[in-house]
This record gives structure tokens, sequence and C-alpha cells, in this order.
């Protein structure tokens, strides 16, 4: 099946009525109090293709937290700034553990596995509070540079309340402190990291956001370059291996496609020299990622054949 040949709305319009009436299976996250708000029932999804061409369904317009999926931009500038020096900071290998766990620093000397884990995202951070005068804005204005959109922002409640509650988040980036692998100040680390998990964006917003990643580090509007095509080689890799933390094996049988989840329920996934793809829905399975954005992603690749595998 050719790129050409695929109705990619016919696709999600049938993946739609798969599930629109399916009772939702998993739980929406709650120990971030604001997240326990959003309805179980958000349900949307969207495409967005080399072309140009987007093609959606449901309440892929609304915009809702996008928690881990951040972790992606803010790798991206970290790797813009620091290249591959970046990797004596944070590995690059999957941890098989749980996104919050602390359990491999001990032995692997405060280095953590991966930039997506929580401890490994926490050093990407402190390497954006570095290097920025204002890492917040810069966040920002990357994000409105790659999608051309200035209303992407962060939400203050979001991140209020995850601060409230971000006991474990605290115990990691003091660990990785103790082993001289935070640079600055605790506090400052964890607002940023509080504040990117925060940032609001819709399916189209993010699906329109990733595809630099399919198209090798060049958005397809302006035609600028972001990244390199070897920095996206890396991004992708990672996505493949370590986006879904302990389900990423899962996530490459059952989806077949690089891509990152957040506890919001949104995942991303692109397909390189096609398409990248978001869908939403909350609930969560015990992973820690959304049942019905895999389920509906598994069957975007086998309706169109598009697995990389
Ligand atoms: O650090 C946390 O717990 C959250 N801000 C982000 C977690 C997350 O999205 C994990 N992804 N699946």
């Amino acid at each position: 099946m050719t790129s050409t040949s695929v109705d990619y709305q016919k696709i999600l319009n049938q993946i739609n009525q798969e599930f629109i009436d399916q009772p939702r299976s998993g739980k929406v996250a709650s120990y971030i109090p604001e997240l326990a708000k959003v309805p179980s029932s958000k349900y949307g999804m969207h495409l967005y293709d080399l072309d140009g061409n987007n093609y959606c369904f449901g309440d892929s317009k609304e915009r809702f937290s996008i928690q881990s999926i951040s972790k992606v931009f803010t790798l991206s500038l970290a790797m813009k700034v620091m290249g591959d020096k970046l990797w004596n900071r944070v590995g690059v290998e999957p941890s098989g553990d749980p996104f919050n766990s602390l359990s491999q620093l001990e032995n692997d000397s405060g280095i953590p596995r991966n930039p997506f884990i929580n401890a490994g995202a926490l050093v990407v951070a402190d390497v954006l509070v570095s290097s920025f005068s204002n890492p917040k804005a810069a966040l920002l204005t990357f994000l409105h540079e790659i999608t051309g959109n200035q209303e992407i922002a962060f939400d203050p409640v979001v991140a209020a309340s995850e601060q409230s509650k971000g006991y474990r988040n605290y115990a990691i980036v003091n660990y990785l402190k103790s082993f001289g692998n935070i640079e600055n100040d605790v506090e400052d680390v964890l607002d940023f990291y509080f504040h990117q998990c925060s940032i609001s964006m819709s399916c189209k917003e993010l699906a329109n956001a990733f595809i630099i990643f399919a198209n090798n580090g060049t958005t397809i509007e302006s035609e600028r370059e972001f990244l390199t095509g070897r920095q996206v080689k890396r991004v992708n890799a990672l996505m493949q291996t370590c986006g879904f933390y302990d389900e990423a094996g899962e996530f490459s049988f059952e989806v077949g496609l690089p891509g990152k989840s957040g506890v919001g329920g949104g995942i991303v996934a692109v397909h390189p020299d096609r398409f990248a793809v978001a869908v939403w829905s909350p609930p969560l399975n015990p992973k820690g990622n959304s049942a019905l954005g895999m389920a509906s992603l598994e069957r975007l690749t086998t309706l169109t054949g598009f697995s990389i595998f």
C-alpha cells in the first residue's frame, strides 16, 4: 500500500466508530489533582502527513496537559545546546522500569538510563536551566517556532497542582544532586520541570509539532531545519526504545512507531517519511499509557500497514 493510496480520513473514521461507544478501560491519572478532573470520555485523534494534509476526529482540537510528551521537546532543545556532550549526563538505553523509578540511579552513579524517565528528564531540565537565562521562555519559543503557533502555553494551575504533590520528583532531583548530576538549585529545576509538563496542547498542535521528527528535523511549511538528520535519528530511536517506559516493547509490537506518551492521556507517534499522529484519551493502563490511545494507534498501523516493523 503506498502513501497516496491510503485514505487516512476513512481509516480515522473507522477507528472512531470502532471505539467511541466502547466502555473505557483504565484510570485517569489522579496523583496530579488537576488531571483527575478531566472527563474520562474525551477522545480525539489527529494525523498530519508530510504533504501538509490534516485528518482528525473527536476532541482533536481540545487542549490537554501534555505531561511527559514535553520530554521530547526539552530533549530536542538540550541536544541543540549541548550536542553529544549531553550523553555524559544521561544514557540512551531503556530502563524497563516505571517512569518515576529511582532504583537504578544508585548502581548507575546518578546517570539516568534515558531522557524519558523522570530522572533523565530532570537532568535535561537542569541542562536547560543552566543554558538559558529564561529557560521557560526558551522552551515556549522553541515550540512556537516549530509549530508557527504562538498560543502554546504553560498551564500554571496544573504546574502548581503537580508541585503540591511532587514528592517523588523532589526525591529524584535531590538524589541526582547528591551524585553531582544537577548543577542548579533543586527548586529551579523542579519549577521548570513542572511547567514543561503542564504545557497544554491539542492533538492537532502535537501532530504539527512532531512533524519535524518525520521529516529529518525540518518543518514542512516553513522548511526550517531545527534538528539535524542524525539528531532526529537519535530522538526517534529513544522514542522507540524508551518512549513507553516498561511498555516500550509491547508498544513496538502493537503499534510499531516511535512515540511518546504522557499521563494526561496523550500519545504522539511518528512514521519517518510519512506522518505524525496524536491521540488523546485520559484513562491510563497499569503502565501509565493511554489505554484507548494505544488501541487506536494499533488500529491505525494495522489498517494502513504502516508499522515500521
Ligand atoms: O513527573 C511526572 O510525574 C509527570 N509530570 C509526568 C509523568 C508522565 O507523563 C509519565 N508518562 N507517561
